[in-house]
């Protein structure tokens, strides 16, 4: 599967002759599974029609601050919206006017206005005559735009519309496409690497209304998956009862409910995922007898007899093989001491300790102080932060391990 596959790309056209190319470009983004969508110049508005670049892109073109063809009632085309829905932004072809008003911050037209709300990583494809290329004004804007973090794909050699011949050509479409994965996949280093994650709490029933369950929330499990997605994995979320809904298009949520069905999930996947990460507060204790209705006050309930859940994480350290295994701890006494000896009992790579001594951290809330716990006992205390944050310091951690 292409690194593109299931990426947000936004392709900005500008006014150069090599805009005829891009409806290629879009097809071939379309064909390894890339959503696309694409901002033009005016200027780009001659050399290629926006009906073409709809039709292969299935996804509205736009070219102007309002909504196109509609002088009546006016509407905004939002290129903060824009910008922030793309994972990848491709400037092809960029031409020397373009490149130069990049550098400078200028903002005249909606691709350029994309350009500065963008936070995603941006590629520019350079395609002019051989000499506004290597004139040191746009060598220093180019330069420039590299400093800044952008990609620039080098423009070719060639046969150019002026009818000489020289550097200033744009990358060929397809060129672009491999150039894109290769970059890409430096970037998202768990490509390719499937993440199964437990999050939530689980429900045990008493009987078809009432259950013993936990104040868990799931945001730290949920954090985990997006995190996971962002770098690039299939991610596997096993989540118990929680009013969370995921965001990245390579997150599968399992739905749950109790410990039992947890378990039954986590090990229909476990043998053949890369990473697993057990954050979910699984009920310890189950009843023994779930009444099949709803218990009646007048028949009384004196007590309920309840027996232990089965350990998920003890098991999957059982079967640990290629696993990176990465289990939680809540504490409240002794936490080093309890944390390692959960880490050493259950087969685990590292463990996350949670104190409940923090006060704003851990169940519920949106912050976490967490302590990452490797199985030699070395150890990386952090600060409290929110969970997004977290969930980097720990793939951070994983990925050093890795
Ligand atoms: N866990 C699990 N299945 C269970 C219970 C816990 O997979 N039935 C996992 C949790 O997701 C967490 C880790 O085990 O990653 C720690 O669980 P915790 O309940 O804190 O530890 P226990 O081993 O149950 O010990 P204790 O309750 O004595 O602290």
């Amino acid at each position: 599967m292409s690194v593109l596959s299931g990426k947000k790309v936004l392709l900005g056209i500008t006014g150069g002759i090599a805009a005829y190319k891009t409806p290629l470009l879009v097809r071939a983004l379309v064909k390894k599974g890339a959503e696309v969508k694409v901002v033009m110049t005016p200027s780009a508005l001659d050399f290629v029609t926006p009906l073409t670049l709809a039709t292969l892109s299935q996804n509205p073109v736009v070219s102007s601050f309002t909504a196109e063809g509609n002088s009546d009632h006016l509407q905004w085309n939002n290129h903060v919206e824009l910008a922030l829905w793309a994972d990848l932004f491709l400037v092809a072809p960029a031409t020397s006017n373009t490149v130069s008003s990049m550098a400078q911050a200028r903002c005249n037209n909606l691709l350029l206005a994309c350009y500065l709300s963008a936070q995603c990583p941006i590629y520019i494809a350079p395609a002019m005559d051989l000499d506004m290329y290597a004139h040191p004004a746009n060598k220093a804007n180019m330069e420039k735009l590299a400093r800044f973090g952008n990609f620039i794909f080098p423009a070719q050699e060639g046969f150019l519309a002026s009818g000489l011949e020289g550097k200033g050509r744009m990358m060929e479409p397809d060129d672009i496409v491999v150039s894109l994965e290769e970059n890409l996949q430096e970037r998202v280093p768990l490509n390719g690497k499937t993440v199964l994650i437990t999050a939530g709490p689980t429900y045990e029933a008493i009987d078809p209304v009432r259950f013993i369950g936990n104040h868990s929330s799931g945001k730290m499990g949920f954090a985990l998956a997006e995190e996971a997605a962002k770098l690039g994995a299939k991610v596997i979320l096993i989540a118990g009862p929680t009013a969370l809904s995921t965001q990245h298009t390579n997150i599968i949520l399992h739905p749950v409910v109790s410990a039992a069905d947890m378990h039954a999930a986590v090990f229909s996947h476990y043998a053949n995922v890369d990473i697993a990460i057990a954050s979910a507060a699984v009920a310890d204790f189950r009843p023994i007898l779930s009444a099949d209705q709803k218990i009646k006050k007048q028949t009384g309930l004196a007590e309920i007899q309840l027996t232990e859940t089965i350990d998920i994480l003890a098991q999957m350290g059982k079967e640990k093989k290629q696993q990176f295994l990465l289990g939680f701890a809540l504490e409240t006494e002794n936490e080093l001491e309890n944390a390692n000896g959960k880490c050493a009992r259950k087969n685990l790579d590292a463990i996350v300790l949670n104190s409940l001594n923090d006060t704003d951290a851990g169940f519920g809330g949106f912050q976490n102080k967490i302590t990452y716990i490797r199985k030699d006992t070395s150890l990386v205390a952090f600060d409290l932060k929110p969970k997004t944050a977290v969930a980097k310091d720990i793939f951070t951690q994983i990925l050093k391990a890795l």
